[in-house]
């Protein structure tokens, strides 16, 4: 077990009589993957915004590098380094690739005391931390809208690492990408977990969860329904979480 870097305590979240989440407890360690499956309206999605600042908990506690932790917002959750990235994603498609990297973070220098941007300083930047992710990108000045779901989420994703981001949330990060994108991606979490980064990615693909998962968290009608480690366990095994049923004898099941 790593070092934990969030630590959930009993999250419960009620949308008036509805009970989303019933108590949610389980931890994500410092460059861990944990996968977050369940069935459609188990309570995922609601969990990764709870985590993100985005939606307020009806009750329960989070621990964040050991300290009691609440965003308020999502931007609080991303100043203290959590983040979610989403597939209708947050970059400027109408600026490049360096622009959004430093988006409101411009390194400038001075010429005659006034202060200009420092276009070469930060595309070099950038090329530096692109080529140590194995991410390519053709021209760091083409405009965004120019580049392809699997780009952008790797921009994204190189952007979380270089400033400092330490807890990514990723619901269905793959569900608009094309196979290669999706392999890449999945090459893309493992590097970001390398860096000691937390990864929580929601997906509904069984293999996408065995390929770049540590562990494999599983959400039943608000509550979590397995937590194992993923050479522990198989995919039979995990979907019999999901749906409740019994397993009846190691690998029998389907
Ligand atoms: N804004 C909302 N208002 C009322 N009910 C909601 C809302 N969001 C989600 N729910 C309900 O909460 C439960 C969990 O939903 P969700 O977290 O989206 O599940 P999942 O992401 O696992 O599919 C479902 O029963 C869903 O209908
Ligand atoms: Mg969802």
């Amino acid at each position: 077990m790593t070092e934990p870097l969030l630590v959930l305590d009993n999250i419960k979240k009620s949308y008036g009589a509805i009970e989303a989440l019933k108590g949610i407890s389980f931890s994500i360690g410092k460059g861990e993957v944990v996968a977050l499956l369940g069935d459609n309206g188990a309570g995922k999605s609601t969990l990764v915004k709870i985590i993100a600042g985005g939606l307020a908990p009806s009750s329960g506690k989070m621990v964040f590098e050991g300290k009691p932790f609440q965003a308020k917002s999502p931007s609080e959750a991303k100043e203290a380094g959590i983040e979610t990235v989403y597939q209708d994603l947050s970059l400027c498609t109408n600026v490049d690739v360096v622009a959004n990297f430093f988006m409101g973070r411009e390194l400038t220098r001075s010429v005659l005391g006034i202060p200009v941007l420092d276009e070469r300083r930060m595309e070099a930047q950038v090329a530096e931390a692109l080529a140590s992710a194995g991410t390519r990108i053709p021209s760091l000045r083409t405009k965004v809208e120019h580049l392809s779901g699997g780009q952008r989420q790797a921009i994204e994703l190189n952007r979380f690492v270089h400033w400092g981001g330490k807890l990514v949330l990723l619901d269905e990060p793959f569900a608009a990408l094309g196979v290669e994108q999706t392999r890449r991606g999945l090459e893309m979490i493992r590097h970001v977990a390398s860096q000691g980064i937390g990864v929580v990615i929601i997906t509904h693909i069984m293999q996408q969860a065995f390929q770049v998962a540590d562990r494999i968290v599983v959400i039943r009608q608000g509550v979590v329904a397995g937590d194992v480690a993923r050479k522990d366990t198989s995919p039979d095994a995990v979907i019999a979480m999901i749906t409740g049923e019994s397993l009846t004898g190691a690998g029998s099941a389907g």
